[in-house]
């Protein structure tokens, strides 16, 4: 049986439209998921939409559309756009689902029977952009929130609260214990900042208020607030409560991959949760930046919203691969990154049109002229250019989520080939009539390729495959193993079959986002 491996995103809230700063983390969670499949794991990934809470209430009621209109469109929404990006998950949650529903009321009863839920009233300013109360302190001189700019509202209700406090030791240990929990380290210590001064939260609104959510158990004016509800997903999408051994296999989770704005509620609130209800806690977040739009906020007030689909048409792409591409290479995760149109087309023309692309088709040609398009049986001791080191720091780069990194070795090992075939000069070998030599040099480039097709596949599998049927070898990239880099190499006498470059050159003008006057 085959290790298991459980990776998360946050799930997005039902109130606004996809754009590339949600695409960035999806993406990052995919190329997780199909490095692990790749490595031979059995990988559950799942993604999914926050759909209750006041601020999805608030905008259905703009649209006029009932609240579960309004998700339901959103929701597909989102749906469509991660398969549009090629995102493989293995199930999509949404928060409305009857499984969920049944999940959120079982903690809940169980925080309940443990002494962690208690009612008592509460004055505070709550914030809907963050579906949280917000600290007095936080707020900016004029008493808005600093994250949204507008003032929270005075809020005054009896609550159920959560004793959150009572966990403050435990998670302390925690941390202590795993210095792998929060991903990159440089993260913890904002935590332990936040750590010293825990307060109990607040876990449920009252019905006036928010009538969009799960009721409290055993108390219909009262409605769950939002995070007991929106954290739980986790172990919904897996059976939690429902089929044991689903449960059982994939939890606890390897990794959940969201964003640093609410880095506090998953290293706090959910670890607290857990504990209370005696479930293992996830073995680590892993946390990202925020996207912006030349080094602008994405907003929709701005009006710089770009979507994956706007970048697709824009640069009249074939494939999405370009963007999973860009988004990974240009931002390290934990940096915070900037797109803009002309970044994006220089890169992709540089590492995938020209350095990749052009090496596989000026190779592929000379195949066809001087060998009919059929590999040469290449010497035994013929040449391999990338050496056992350069593989294994690929590897593990993936493995620590460094994906910036694994793809510029990646194209540090194409750069080799490049060269190679300018210092070998095959056309010269051709000249010269030493033709075996010229089988091997040309034989040592197709190699690299492939062993590349395979590696870069997490990151671009519709340009993987291409390369892939290019090379004339058999099946779906995506079905690779890790071990035929080393274990399967290309075959003397197989079949290539040169085609379109597998991207063709960005030549669209610059037009759009992060223009530079
Ligand atoms: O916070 N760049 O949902 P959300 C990078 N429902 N990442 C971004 C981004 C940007 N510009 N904008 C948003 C929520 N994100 C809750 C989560 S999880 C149990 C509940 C990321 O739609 C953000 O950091 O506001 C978060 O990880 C995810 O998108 C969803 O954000
Ligand atoms: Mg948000």
């Amino acid at each position: 049986m085959s290790p298991k491996f459980y990776v998360t995103t946050a799930i997005y809230y039902a109130n606004a439209a996809p754009h590339i700063g949600h695409a960035y983390e999806i993406i990052a969670a995919d190329v997780i998921a199909r490095f692990q499949r790749l490595v031979g794991k059995d990988v559950f990934f799942l993604t999914g939409t926050d759909e209750h809470g006041i601020k999805v209430e608030k905008t259905a009621a703009k649209h006029y559309v009932s609240p579960k209109e309004y998700v339901d469109t959103i929701s597909e929404h989102f749906r469509n756009t991660w398969q549009f990006l090629n995102v493989d998950y293995s199930r999509f949650i949404r928060t409305t689902e009857p499984d969920h529903y049944d999940v959120v009321s079982a903690l809940w009863r169980k925080l309940l029977a443990k002494g962690d839920i208690y009612k008592a009233s509460y004055t505070g300013l709550y914030c809907a952009g963050c579906e949280t109360f917000s600290n007095p302190r936080d707020l900016t001189p004029e008493g808005f929130c600093p994250n949204h700019l507008t003032p929270p509202e005075p809020v005054e209700e009896e609550n159920y609260f959560f004793r959150l406090s009572n966990y403050k030791q435990a998670i302390l240990d925690h941390m202590e214990a795993n210095p792998d929990f929060i991903l990159p380290a440089f993260r913890r210590t904002e935590i332990l900042n936040q750590l010293e001064e825990l307060e109990d939260i607040s876990v449920s609104r009252s019905r006036r208020s928010v009538s969009w959510g799960i009721p409290v158990p055993d108390d219909p004016e009262q409605v769950i607030y939002v995070w007991i509800d929106a954290l739980s997903n986790y172990i919904t999408g897996i059976g939690w409560n429902k089929n044991e051994a689903e449960f059982q296999k994939y939890w606890p989770a390897d990794v959940h991959v969201i964003g640093k704005d609410i880095l506090r509620f998953h290293a706090i609130y959910w670890p607290a949760m857990l504990m209370a209800a005696e479930i293992p806690l996830p073995k680590s977040l892993l946390v990202h930046g925020f996207i912006t739009v030349a080094d602008t906020k994405i907003s929709k007030s701005i009006g710089n919203v770009i979507s994956a689909q706007d970048l697709v048409e824009r640069f009249e792409l074939n494939t999405v691969d370009p963007i999973r591409y860009y988004m990974m290479a240009s931002t390290g995760i934990g940096q915070d990154g900037s797109y803009t149109d002309e970044e994006f087309k220089n890169r992709i023309n540089a590492d995938l049109a020209n350095n990749l692309g052009n090496l596989l088709n000026r190779t592929l040609n000379m195949l066809n002229k001087y060998f009919d398009g059929q590999l040469p049986q290449p010497d035994k001791d013929v040449e391999t250019l990338a050496r056992q080191e350069e593989l294994a720091a690929i590897r593990e780069h993936y493995e620590q989520y460094r994906f910036n990194e694994a793809i510029q070795a990646m194209m540090e090992l194409v750069d080799k080939a490049n060269k190679f075939v300018n210092d070998k000069q095959p056309w010269t070998l051709h000249k010269e009539d030493r033709i075996q030599e010229l089988g091997n040099v040309l034989y040592t480039v197709l190699e690299t390729v492939r062993q590349v097709a395979i590696m870069l596949a997490p990151v671009t599998p519709m340009i993987s495959q291409r390369i892939w049927e290019q090379l004339g070898c058999q099946g779906e990239v995506k079905k690779a193993d890790w071990r035929w880099i080393q274990g399967k190499p290309l075959v003397g006498g197989q079949a290539t079959a040169l085609g379109e470059p597998i991207l063709p050159r960005l030549e669209s003008e610059i037009v759009g986002a992060g223009k530079k006057k």
